[in-house]
C-alpha cells in the first residue's frame, strides 16, 4: 500500500481543525507550545516511511517514554517486574492517587504515573536509568535523542502529585531508591524531545516481534515481551480513554500529554500522531481524530 497520499489527505483534513482541544498548562514549559500543530508519520515494518504535516518537528514525548522504560525494564527483569506493578486498566486519571491506598501501593499498571515512576526505581536500581534510555532511543531511530532540561527542571518544579506518589509507593516499600533520584529519571524521561518521524522508527520493534527496526537483530525484546506490552497499551496506553480508543480505534496505542500518541498494527507499522491540544482525558484531540481517519481509510486495526 501506498501510505504517503492517506498521510497527505488526513493532514488536509485536519488543518482546518488546529487548535482545538487544550495545551497542558500543569507544566510551565509546556504550556508555551503553539497548540496549532499537527504531524503524522509511520514506518513499515519493511522500511517503508511516510510522514505529513509538522512530523519532523519535535516535541516533548512526555507519557509516551512510559513505552521504552518499560521496554528496558521488562526486557532487564523479566517476570520478576510484576511483583510490584499490576496490568490491569485503572479507570482513573494518569496521576490519581485514590486506588494506591486500597492497592497497598501496588500500581495498578506501568502506564499511569505511579507505575512508571515503579519501573523508573527498576531502572534505577540496575545501570545509569538517564543515560540507558537516552541510549536507547538514540540506536532505536538512528539520530541523537536527548532531554529538554528546561522543561525537565518545570516538571520537577511543578510536579507535587508526582511526588506525592512517589512518597506514597515508597511508604509501601515498593520504591528501592531514594525518591528524589527515581523522580530525577521520571522528569527526564517525560522531557525527553522527539518528533513524529523519529517515534515511529523508534517504536518500530513493537510491529516486528521485537526486532530492531533499523537493522533488524532480534535484540531488542523477544515477541512475547513485545505481545504484552501491545497488550498493555490497547488496554492501559491511554488511561481511562483506553476503552474507547480500542471502540474507536482499535489499535495499540501510548499517548503523552505534549500531544503525541505513538500507536502499533502488529506485523504492519508504525505511526505517531501529534497535535498539542488534549481532550478532557488528556489525549491529543487531533491525534486521535487523525488515528480514526487512518484506521477507517486504510482498514488496518487489530480487530
Ligand atoms: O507526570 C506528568 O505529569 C507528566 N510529566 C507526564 C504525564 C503524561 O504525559 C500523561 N499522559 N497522558
Amino acid at each position: 500500500m501506498n501510505f504517503q497520499p492517506v498521510l497527505d489527505e488526513i493532514d488536509a483534513e485536519i488543518r482546518p481543525l488546529l487548535g482545538a482541544g487544550k495545551v497542558a498548562d500543569y507544566i510551565p514549559a509546556l504550556a508555551r507550545v503553539p497548540a496549532q500543530r499537527f504531524g503524522i508519520a509511520l514506518r513499515t515494518c519493511d522500511g517503508e516511511e511516510a510522514s505529513a504535516g509538522d512530523a519532523a518537528m519535535s516535541f516533548s514525548i512526555q507519557s509516551i517514554s512510559k513505552l521504552f522504560t518499560l521496554t528496558l525494564a521488562m526486557r532487564r527483569m523479566g517476570d520478576a517486574l510484576w511483583e510490584r506493578i499490576g496490568r490491569e486498566p485503572s479507570g482513573n486519571p494518569f496521576n490519581s492517587l485514590v486506588q494506591l491506598e486500597n492497592e497497598q501501593g501496588k500500581p495498578r499498571n506501568p502506564f499511569i504515573n505511579a507505575g512508571a515512576i515503579a519501573v523508573a526505581d527498576r531502572l534505577v536500581s540496575q545501570g545509569n536509568a538517564k543515560a540507558d534510555i537516552l541510549a536507547l532511543l538514540t540506536s532505536l531511530c538512528g539520530e541523537a535523542i536527548g532531554f529538554d532540561d528546561e522543561l525537565a527542571t518545570s516538571e520537577a518544579h511543578t510536579g507535587f502529585r508526582n511526588i506525592a506518589l512517589a512518597n506514597f509507593v515508597k511508604s509501601f516499600g515498593k520504591i528501592d531508591n531514594d525518591v528524589d533520584t527515581v523522580l530525577d529519571m521520571y522528569f527526564h524521561q517525560c522531557a525527553i524531545r522527539m518528533s513524529c518521524v523519529q517515534l515511529a522508527r523508534a517504536a518500530g520493534f513493537l510491529c516486528r516481534d521485537g526486532a530492531h527496526p533499523i537493522d533488524g537483530q532480534p535484540d531488542i525484546t523477544t515477541e512475547r515481551h513485545t505481545r504484552r506490552i501491545n497488550a498493555l497499551m490497547l488496554t492501559c496506553g491511554t488511561y481511562d480513554a483506553a476503552g474507547d480508543v480500542a471502540f474507536s480505534i482499535g489499535l495499540p496505542c501510548k499517548s503523552g500529554v505534549g500531544g503525541g500518541i505513538v500507536a502499533v498494527v502488529p506485523d504492519r507499522l508504525t505511526l505517531c500522531v501529534w497535535s498539542p491540544g488534549l481532550d478532557a482525558t488528556g489525549n491529543s484531540l487531533l491525534g486521535m481524530k487523525a488515528l480514526e481517519r487512518f484506521v477507517s481509510r486504510t482498514g488496518l486495526s487489530i480487530f
